[in-house]
């Protein structure tokens, strides 16, 4: 544990981006610090450079007198963002079958119903935060249930992990089982009493979280729509054309709306502090409005590929102004492992022949995702002030990888290596708020 009051002094390899590289893999926008240090204080990042600016800034007596952790030839960034995740679905990874809609009767809604019984919601929210920061994720935003206690459950967890987390309670009042169902009023009362219980309390943020428009009435929508509007900061969370069936099914349930888009826009659930899962099957004018509201879309790949759900054009979708951070998707999502995601961003840019370069994708899994969820006023790179959550990775923990790494002549050809054969196993610690919370074995 960090000693309360005193520095903490972290040296290793630290990475860490003030802006997004681009489709140019603009160097500029990344700080690399071969020989770095942080400095830490009550949390929060004094400093990060290169060790021998951070000699020369601060008196001998204070860095000798910080407690100091060592990581020298390890490279530490910034804790990695997962900006759409479903924790009562740890226990439906890798569910075989047909696509999305089949795949929610058959096997998430069942899982979902297990979560009537609190203990199930308890112990299953301090698996996934384990498994987070075993990933070297810090921050996620999360799906509950449509039980408030799930909510509670993830919440109470969280805190005591010290994980910064958005969670809303699962708004969704028909075509479900009825076991699952709550009604436009019960929803919107039970996320005021959640609101109220727990948004704001320290790295706790409450998120709306209406499923998806096929589940909602107008009149939940509606509803939501209005809590949303009734504060500036909640956030929002839903799913938004992930596959073909279920934008069919939209336009049946909202024959009168132009896409599937401005049905949310309808119902005033786009905005600052919006983000919708997946965002794969958008025209122009459906991405032009997500850009100008600033709403953001949480890119899914791994998930995307295991519900063959389609390719979602990352490239294009920046490049048209819209705000995106990486997400898993668990259990859609196969991994929890943000880098192995990373991978899969990879390919599923290989086909829109614009491929995700090294900087852009470790871009995209930190201050990418901080700025999808609003968060990057507390988290996303080490700028001075901001909570000093970061994760150290081995480069090299495998023999292919020391092999592939060795050969290596620059360092962006080395972060791609990294991003491709790399998963959990790099993952040497992950530290929240300076004190490691994640230690490899
Ligand atoms: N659309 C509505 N609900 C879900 C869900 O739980 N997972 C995914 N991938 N898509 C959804
Ligand atoms: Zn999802």
């Amino acid at each position: 544990m960090q000693a309360s009051g005193g520095d903490l002094l972290v040296r290793g390899q630290v990475l860490h981006f003030l802006d997004d590289p681009g489709e140019a893999e603009d160097a500029r926008s990344m700080g690399w610090f071969e020989d770095g240090a942080l400095l830490i204080h009550a949390g929060r990042v004094v400093a990060a450079g290169p060790w021998t600016q951070l000699e020369r800034e601060f008196p001998a007596q204070r860095l000798a007198q910080a407690r100091q952790l060592d990581y020298r030839r390890r490279l530490i960034l910034p804790g990695l963002v997962d900006t759409h995740i479903h924790y009562p679905q740890a226990g439906v990874i890798a569910s075989f079958g047909r696509q999305l809609l089949d795949w929610l009767g058959d096997y998430t809604f069942p899982a979902e119903q297990a979560f009537a019984d609190p203990e199930v919601a308890q112990h299953t929210a301090r698996f996934v935060l384990g498994r987070l920061l075993a990933h070297g994720t810090t921050t996620a935003s999360v799906f509950a249930t449509v039980h408030a206690h799930s909510v509670d459950a993830w919440f109470g967890a969280a805190q005591a992990a010290g994980v910064r987390t958005l969670c809303g309670k699962v708004l969704m009042d028909r075509n479900c089982p009825p076991a699952l169902a709550d009604t436009a009023q019960s929803g919107a009362q039970e996320s005021a009493a959640l609101i109220a219980r727990w948004h704001g309390q320290g790295r706790l943020g409450y998120s709306l979280t209406p499923r998806f428009a096929a589940t909602s009435t107008a009149e939940q929508l509606e509803a939501c729509g209005e809590l949303f509007a009734s504060r500036a900061d909640l956030h929002l969370q839903s799913h938004l054309a992930e596959n073909p069936q279920e934008i069919a099914w939209i336009r049946k349930l909202f024959p009168r709306e132009r896409s599937y888009t401005a049905v949310y826009e309808r119902f005033g659930l786009l905005g600052p502090r919006a983000i919708y899962g997946h965002c794969i099957h958008l025209d122009e004018a459906d991405r032009q409005l997500l850009a100008q509201t600033g709403t953001a879309a949480a890119f899914c790949p791994s998930s995307n590929l295991f519900l063959g759900s389609g390719f979602f054009d990352h490239a294009e979708s920046v490049r048209q102004g819209m705000r995106v951070g990486l997400a898993t998707d668990v259990g859609g999502g196969t991994s929890y492992s943000l880098i192995r995601t990373l991978a899969e961003a990879y390919r599923v840019s290989q086909t829109h022949q614009r491929p995700l370069g090294a900087l852009r994708a470790w871009y995209l899994a930190t201050l990418g995702g901080a700025r999808a969820l609003y968060l990057d006023q507390h988290i996303g790179n080490f700028a001075p002030g901001k909570e000093a959550d970061f994760v150290v990775l081995d480069w090299t923990p495998t023999q292919e990888m020391d092999w592939r790494m060795m050969r290596a002549k620059s360092l962006t050809e080395r972060l791609f290596a990294l991003l491709i054969l790399g998963d959990e196993r790099c993952v040497v610690a992950t530290h929240i708020l300076g004190e490691a919370r994640f230690l490899r074995a």
